[in-house]
């Protein structure tokens, strides 16, 4: 009798202990609140490139990074499969997030409520966002490994272990799907306002805000970020640079074309203080999804629509070449219109100096300036500095692009909670830059 309370006692306190063992071994391996990614500059396109940890065995692809992308997709080849990779079907949940064209290929079999139709695979269209090329592809899953973040320093490799992803084989030799894409770049990273973009899965697989930072730098030799969840953003020396942002309400664009993009509410744009004078209802999105301004990691170079571009340039360099600037105006180098002599522009350690753009957004107070080392480009071919903004016709869609080149050192948040977009202006104004998170591992 004894012997069998005995073991009885013991056994309970092996599951006690058992019990205790687990739920302390998911206490010591809690769940990350931000993840943080490397984002590289690539000189040529000015396309920002995250190298993506996947696979079984583990591999690492450059991917560009795409705000408006509505989720990830990867050139997979004619390579062999990764051991963790699996292929949803048309009748699955995450199928349905996407925008499959299950139910128009197959719409028989459902209305069959036909069993065999449902291992069909969720075909889904792949787009080149620089190219307008679409293509097929299968949602697939796979591990994607990232590294969490204490908002200082990298802390350790956390797994998403069905990440979902835009999967496109096909045979041998290169895909159309790849053109325009950045040199060794083999897929998008989409960032979009959609449920499957890298953002979305991040927060919803580890359970923290669906918010995420972007800090793109200004060379191919230093790094800039991606932190996927809510701030600090502690960057070098010791400075939290959420607490430089200034924030405006995220517009949403009623096109369904146009609904992952990030839009903001621009009302005017002034040089220095002087307002540009141009059709304001350009700045509104209309009930067809047409203007309103929109931010782009794909556009190197900020677009206008062309009566804006017109006015603005115009005003811009009336001001730059004011009675008593030395400022030598020379010949234009295609995409830009305005340049000036390299040497004939006043430089300062943050860059040339001219006079501010200033994008004004809900109220005259929320001023998202473009201050001389966002607005000029430095072109070596004819030694001067060019306005890197371009012509982007009568017919642009959104009629502000605020293109990559201009977001260089500023830190940005996309705070889908709150529904709004926080910006810096360019950091070098507080002393920091976006190279200056700490990729050394805490
Ligand atoms: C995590 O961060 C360390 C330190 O920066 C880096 O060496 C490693 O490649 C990163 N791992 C992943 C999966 O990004
Ligand atoms: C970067 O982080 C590492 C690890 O915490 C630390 O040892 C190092 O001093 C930091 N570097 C700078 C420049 O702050």
């Amino acid at each position: 009798m004894a012997t069998s309370f005995q073991n009885h006692l013991l056994i309970s306190t092996i599951l006690l202990l058992l019990h205790l063992f687990t739920a302390f071994a998911t206490t010591t391996a809690p769940k990350p609140k931000a993840l943080v990614i490397p984002l590289t500059r690539d000189d040529t396109t000015l396309q920002r490139i995250i190298k993506l940890n996947h696979r079984t065995p583990p591999k690492i692809t450059p991917l560009t990074v795409d705000l408006s992308g509505e989720f990830l997709w990867l050139d997979c080849g004619p390579i062999t499969p990764s051991t963790t990779n699996r292929r949803i079907h048309c009748d699955s949940a995450r199928c349905a997030l996407a925008n499959s064209n299950c139910h128009m290929t197959h719409i028989t079999c459902y209305n069959n409520n036909n069993n065999p139709c449902k291992k069909l695979p969720c075909n889904i269209p792949l787009k080149n966002p620089l190219q307008n090329i679409i293509n097929k592809g299968e949602l697939h899953t796979d591990v994607f490994r990232i590294n969490s973040t204490d908002g200082s320093n990298p802390v350790r490799v956390v797994s998403v272990n069905r990440f979902t992803y835009g999967h496109h084989a096909h045979g041998p030799g290169s895909t159309p799907l790849l053109k325009g894409l950045a040199k060794g770049v083999k897929g998008i990273a989409g960032l979009g306002r959609s449920k499957l973009s890298l953002p979305t899965q991040f927060s919803s697989t580890f359970k923290f805000v669906d918010k995420f930072a972007l800090c793109v730098s200004s060379s191919s030799f230093t790094d800039g970020f991606i932190i996927f969840g809510d701030k600090p953003y502690n960057l070098f020396p010791g400075l939290d640079a959420s607490t430089l942002l200034s924030y405006t309400p995220l517009l949403t664009n009623p096109n369904p074309q146009f609904q992952s993009d990030y839009y903001i509410g621009v009302t005017s744009i002034k040089i220095f203080q002087n307002p540009v004078k141009f059709d304001k209802s350009l700045l509104s999105i209309n009930k067809n999804g047409i203007g309103g301004t929109k931010i782009s990691t794909i556009n190197p170079y900020t677009i206008l629509q062309s009566s804006i571009y017109k006015s603005l340039t115009r005003d811009f360099a009336a001001q730059v070449e004011r009675p008593g600037s030395f400022a030598k105006r020379v010949n234009p180098i295609a995409p830009f219109t305005v340049c000036y002599e390299g040497g004939s522009l006043p430089f300062t350690p943050i860059g040339v100096v001219v006079p501010d753009i200033n994008l004004v957004l809900q109220n005259e107070k929320i001023v998202w300036t473009i201050s001389g080392t966002n607005s000029m480009v430095m072109v070596n071919s004819i030694n001067a500095y060019c306005l890197a903004f371009v012509d982007g016709g009568l017919n642009s869609k959104a009629a502000i692009v605020i293109g990559s080149y201009q977001l260089e050192n500023n830190l940005l948040q996309f705070d889908l909670v709150n529904s709004r977009v926080g910006f810096s202006s360019s950091l070098l104004f507080s002393r920091t830059r976006c190279d200056n998170f700490n990729f050394t591992s805490a």
